[in-house]
């Protein structure tokens, strides 16, 4: 873990990471010449002040940790903004003086969080099938982010980043995921890498969480706000990969100026995929910049491509072309567009046909979109909602609407892998 600096004094903190590991039981506080930072359940929590998008302050965290207090800290961490956000005044409350009213809504609050953490420990002790979609269905209730990263692994947008990471030599340096989200990329990125370490870097502890307890455990994973740098070594890594997220974060030319600071030079690569840009419009909001904007943003060779011939070259067992952008016009008229930016000249080529699906590397199980029936054990997609199928559009051309129970021998297994009916997945999902 020499790779993990502090953002504020440069000081190196993986001696000390080390020493207080990754696991889901490592709880302990990183010193460095400015700051304390909270490492809670192994994930090490790299910010001075606010956690972004959290009411929460890593000081708070730190005070729980010198108090012994290892399980509460996990707790106030894994509790979402929306249960713990002040809550309007219902009708009886309003009919009360508003200092009882505070203290019966306080009180109900308090209460509900209380209920929430015990669903929570028990949902996070469970094993078997579902243990992890319910643990995601209990952090996001009813909101889009549930879905999303609930059938992550179904999605074109997975197939896309397996694609585009296919062609790289994992095996070899340093890789971080960015804005890893729940690990789901991860997974593929520890299955290629050897002893070569992967981190996974984001804004949301719950996710990372799930990443390194449940989706992909031997990553590594940082707790950071991307618009704040990235605390990672210069010159430190060789493969960054991002999907799903550059149009989220505000500072892109300081993303920009970070990717060409921390990669190894002359053979480092930088992989975005499943950007949006501000020519199309999408349905989930966004801070999309124009393409030709994006493609200014470092300084190295690349090329930018249309995602959709992406998906479909990679159902064909195609790597991805890589040999030259398309046309401005195509991009502009494209939902998602994928960017890869490297040193190494093996990467931006035609990929011809890939041995394996990357999607069959590690654990099979049945693609969550599909019901299994119970007594003849045939298969039925089942859409989770219009807005899914919206935000997935080419999910739609590839997936059969239902397939017979899967054959006892093995070989006979071509026709779900070839549809990613059978795709990698975590235990207990
Ligand atoms: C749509 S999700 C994509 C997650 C994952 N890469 C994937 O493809 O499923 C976007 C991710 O970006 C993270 N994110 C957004 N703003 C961030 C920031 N300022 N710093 C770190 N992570 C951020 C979110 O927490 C979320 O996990």
């Amino acid at each position: 873990m020499q790779h993990i600096v502090c953002n504020g004094c440069g000081d190196s903190l993986g001696s000390q990471l080390t020493n207080i590991g990754s696991g889901a039981d490592c709880f302990g506080i990183l010193q460095c010449s400015c700051s304390e930072y909270p490492v809670v359940a192994g994930v090490p929590i790299l910010c001075e002040d606010q956690l972004p998008f959290r009411s929460l302050s890593a000081a708070r965290i730190v005070k729980l940790l010198k108090a012994g207090q290892n399980r509460l800290a996990l707790l106030e961490l894994v509790t979402p903004d929306w249960l713990t956000a002040p809550k309007a005044r219902n009708f009886t409350d309003k009919l009360l003086p508003s200092t009882l009213s505070n203290k019966r809504s306080a009180n109900h609050q308090r209460e509900r969080i209380a209920r929430w953490r015990n669903r929570f420990e028990e949902l996070a002790g469970a094993t078997g099938k579902n243990a992890i979609r319910r643990l995601v269905k209990h952090y996001f209730g009813s909101r889009p982010g549930g879905e999303y990263f609930t059938f992550r692994f179904c999605t074109p947008k997975h197939l896309a980043s397996l694609s585009l990471a296919s062609p790289l030599k994992l095996e070899q340096g340093a890789i971080v995921d960015i804005c890893c989200g729940g690990g789901h990329i991860t997974r593929y990125l520890t299955h290629r890498a050897t002893d070569n370490p992967v981190y996974g870097i984001d804004a949301d502890f719950f996710l990372l969480w799930l990443a390194n307890s449940r989706i992909a455990p031997s990553g590594h994973y940082l707790c950071v706000d991307l618009e704040r740098g990235l605390p990672l070594a210069d010159g430190s890594i060789r493969h960054m990969l991002m999907s799903n997220a550059l149009q989220f974060i505000h500072g892109k030319r300081l993303f920009g100026r970070e990717v060409e600071r921390v990669l190894e030079k002359d053979r480092g690569t930088l992989v975005v995929s499943s950007l949006r840009h501000s020519q199309y419009k999408a349905v989930t909001p966004n801070q999309a910049i124009p393409p030709q904007g994006y493609m200014q943003l470092v300084d190295l060779p690349k090329v930018m491509v249309c995602e959709s011939p992406v998906v479909a070259r990679y159902m064909q067992k195609m790597g991805p072309d890589l040999s030259v952008s398309d046309s401005n016009e195509a991009l502009s008229r494209s939902p998602m567009i994928s960017m890869v930016a490297t040193y190494d000249q093996d990467v931006l080529k035609n990929h011809g046909r890939m041995d394996m699906w990357p999607h069959e590397l590690g654990n099979l199980g049945i693609n969550p979109l599909y019901d299994q029936d119970k007594t003849s054990g045939s298969l039925a997609l089942n859409w989770p909602s219009q807005m899914f199928i919206e935000e997935n559009e080419e999910l739609v051309g590839y997936l059969p609407e239902s397939l017979p129970p899967l054959p006892e021998d093995e070989s006979q297994l071509s026709p779900y892998l070839e549809k990613a009916v059978l795709i990698d997945l975590p235990d207990n999902y």
